[in-house]
């Protein structure tokens, strides 16, 4: 994990507000870059410079910062950390120091440990990835690049989730299991099969079908 220092984040929502709360490990939040129609209605804490369509607007931006992706959703925050590479940005991987990270996980740039995750021995994070609030990922497993795996998502150990996979939150993934490419598990999904790519599971099971008492 990179020092820190001073820190750009890209978007200006609900990930971008909890990605800035990272100023707790010492990252000075110099503000934040997003489209008007993108920006949230959250108070960040920090100024928003600009739309951030020029990377060069400013020179300050990539001189004196690192810079971070930090939206939600998976394609359009893979398109901007492609373009934060191409502009020779400096972009860091941040882990909150809530979390729990085994000293053999690999954390590739542009991915965030959010608080409460566990990363177990040998797993490796790819690039702009997202390990979530509570999320579990034990030995051995891969998360792709750009991936997603939401709050409270367990992945047991030797998992293999493909780059740009969504993993809902609360879901399962059995050890061994491969998640291709682009796949998306709905929340609260246990999956005890291979997933091919672009493939799309939902749990059967929904809270209207339980009793409701009066
Ligand atoms: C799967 C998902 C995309 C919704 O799929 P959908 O088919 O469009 O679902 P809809 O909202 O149209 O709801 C259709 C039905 O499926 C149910 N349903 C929705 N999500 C479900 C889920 N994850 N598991 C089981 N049932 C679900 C709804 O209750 C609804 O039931 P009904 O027919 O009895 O009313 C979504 O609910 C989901 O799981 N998203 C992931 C959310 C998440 O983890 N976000 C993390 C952000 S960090």
């Amino acid at each position: 994990m990179t020092n820190p220092g001073r820190l750009i984040i890209l978007g200006a929502g609900g990930h971008a507000k909890v990605v800035a709360e990272l100023r707790a490990i010492g990252w000075h939040i110099t503000g934040f870059l997003a489209p008007a129609d993108e920006r949230g209605e959250e108070n960040l804490g920090a100024p928003i410079l600009g739309d951030g369509v020029d990377l060069s607007a400013d020179s300050s931006w990539l001189e004196l910062n690192d810079l971070f992706p930090a939206i939600g959703k998976g394609d359009i925050r893979w398109r901007e950390f492609i373009r934060l590479a191409a502009a020779g940005a400096r972009v860091p991987s941040l882990i909150h120091p809530a979390a729990i990270v085994s000293p053999s996980a690999q954390i590739d740039a542009g991915a965030v440990i959010m608080a409460g995750a566990i990363l177990q021995a040998d797993c490796v994070i790819g690039s702009a990835a997202i390990i979530n609030t509570g999320a579990q990922v034990d030995h051995d497993c891969r998360v792709g690049a750009g991936a997603m795996i939401a709050p409270g998502a367990v992945l047991c150990g030797n998992v293999h989730v493909g780059d740009h996979a969504f993993i809902g939150a609360g879901a399962v993934i059995v050890p061994d299991i491969r998640v291709g490419r682009s796949a998306f598990v709905g929340a609260g999904t246990v999956v005890a099969t291979h997933l091919p790519d672009s493939s799309y599971l939902k749990a059967t099971r929904r809270t209207s079908q339980f009793p409701v008492m009066e």
